[in-house]
């Protein structure tokens, strides 16, 4: 018998299946409803995503959707609203059949959410359009995309006027940032835990739906080739860049209190990292990643103010170009104040103190106003010992993988090659995947992904409490340490650049250099 024929590979003790079925259940008839239904996030993401989803009526025929707001409209005008954004925000042309039988299920309740008095009628409004599933269930869920300040409001008011108790089989899908520290973190999810499950609580990282980004557990777990070399023998370091090259836009307000730390690194960075260093899950059942994802975040060398100076450093961009345009300054952004320190770059070196990562030094980088919008993960493997190439024996590059996330999925690997007809020139070449060429089609947007993943009751992609806390503790001493010692000399980028020459030189001085540039 052929020992390499399939039936001896599966049959083996050490190669089986994980024996965890993924049923793929069916949707149930659901109410959506929106906390900040004509604010930003809906008009741009969230209303699109759901025309898109529900616009044909194949995945679920009873289902409404109400968006819940301060101004003052009707049904009928909240449509004319929601076609509008439709129509400037749509990755795609709408399609007309598709809207007509998407709006006739979107409603509008208005009311200020501040207010005591407006939850009875909501309750009411809620009750009357929402179609129960088989078993007399009403489900409910709640998307809070409000400003991060008005969440525990409305959940505390929703318990009082049993909104979240046993009227509705209700969930409730959490926007980041979640808190602004980890007591904040901490308390909001006390607040949460008091009227929901935690099984019905969903925290959304968007990053976490991307399908690029999920690719990585595909991508590490599927290809035996990279799983014995993905560890502190074979790795000398672990680069991770979210560049993006638009500013803070709009959001003034919002980005001065939060400034770069809590607004990507606590959350999006965090989740790279974590799929990028997590340990194989027993199966994909929604605990067993998520284990796996917070035993990264406890395992993160905590960072004391010496290390924080050392191997740290904050930027906020000046005017300059971005893309051939002008680019303003951030202390010149609308509600920004004129002498801001608020940092929109961090550069810094992270440990994760577990047997696979000792001593791998994790460089991490995100700002806005940067050179060009790109995230992705570089790997950088050892050296052998030995360089034999090139004049003087001086030639070696070293094997670099890169899994870029956005703006187009690609995974490279450079490896060195023989130069043509050189006697001992070593060539860097690049071996490539491409998703759009391979696939011919775009990944699907993360937001439809985890409201389908809501609805279905899977939870894997949303973050678990002990996660948020574990990141919270990780980036606090730094939001502390930087917070007491602002930066005096903002803005330190110019705008349409890789950030602060200080980037640099954080790598430099160990001898490396950023491989996205
Ligand atoms: C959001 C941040 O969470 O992510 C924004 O608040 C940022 O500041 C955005 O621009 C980036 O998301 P994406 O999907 O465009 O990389």
């Amino acid at each position: 018998m052929d020992s390499t024929a399939p039936e001896a590979v599966i049959d083996s003790r050490y190669v089986r299946a994980c024996d965890l079925h993924l049923e793929e259940p069916e949707l149930q008839p659901f109410c959506l409803v929106i906390f900040g239904g004509v604010g930003d996030l809906s008009q741009r993401k969230l209303l699109p995503t759901l025309s898109h989803l529900f616009g044909n009526r194949e995945l679920v025929q009873n289902f409404s959707i109400l968006g819940v707001g301060r101004q003052e409209l009707d049904d009928a005008s909240y449509r004319n609203f929601i076609r509008k954004a439709l129509d400037k925000y749509s990755e795609e042309p709408v399609d007309n059949e598709a809207w007509n039988g998407f709006a006739g299920h979107v409603y509008y309740h208005s009311m200020d959410v501040q207010k005591d008095h407006g939850y009875a009628a909501l309750r009411k409004k809620i009750s009357g359009i929402t179609i129960p599933d088989d078993e007399g269930n009403k489900n409910v869920i709640y998307y809070m995309a409000v400003p991060p300040l008005l969440t525990p409001i409305i959940v505390k008011m929703m318990k009082t006027h049993g909104l979240s108790g046993n009227a509705f089989a209700a969930k409730i899908l959490v926007e980041k940032p979640f808190g602004r520290d980890r007591s904040s973190a901490v308390e909001l999810n006390r607040i949460l835990s008091d009227s929901f499950s935690d099984s019905r609580i969903y925290r959304i990282d968007h990053y976490l739906g991307k399908e690029t980004l999920q690719n990585l557990i595909f991508f590490r777990f599927s290809n035996n080739i990279f799983e014995p070399l993905w560890n502190r023998r074979y790795i000398d370091n672990v680069q991770i860049t979210v560049a993006e090259s638009i500013g803070i836009e709009h959001r003034g307000a919002f980005y001065e209190q939060a400034g770069v730390v809590r607004d990507i690194v606590q959350n999006h960075i965090m989740q790279i990292i974590a799929l990028v260093a997590m340990e194989p899950p027993v199966g994909f059942k929604a605990d067993y990643v998520r284990d796996e994802r917070v035993k990264v975040f406890r395992s993160f060398r905590p960072m004391d103010d010496s290390f924080i100076d050392e191997y740290t450093l904050q930027g906020q961009y000046g005017a300059g170009i971005v893309a051939g345009e002008e680019a303003i300054a951030y202390r010149e952004e609308k509600n920004v104040a004129g002498d801001s320190v608020t940092p929109t770059f961090i550069a810094a070196k992270i440990y994760i103190d577990n047997w696979r990562w000792a001593e791998v030094p994790f460089y991490i980088r995100t700002g806005k106003r940067l050179a060009q919008r790109i995230t992705n993960i570089v790997v950088q493997f050892k050296q052998p010992p030995l360089r034999l190439f090139g004049g003087s024996g001086d030639q070696l590059y070293p094997n670099i993988l890169t899994l870029t996330i956005q703006p187009e999925e690609e995974i490279s690997l450079k490896m060195g090659i023989k130069y043509p007809h050189e006697n001992n020139k070593i060539y860097q070449a690049d071996m490539k995947f491409n998703y759009n060429q391979n696939f011919g089609t775009k990944p699907h947007p993360a937001y439809e992904r985890l409201i389908l993943d809501c609805l279905k009751g899977d939870q894997t992609l949303f973050a678990r409490e002990d996660g948020i806390d574990a990141t919270w503790e990780m980036v606090d001493p730094m939001i502390k340490r930087w917070e007491n010692n602002p930066n005096r000399n903002f803005p330190n980028y110019t705008a349409g650049t890789w950030g602060p020459a200080e980037s640099d030189r954080l790598l430099e001085k160990e001898g490396r250099r950023w491989h996205t540039s």
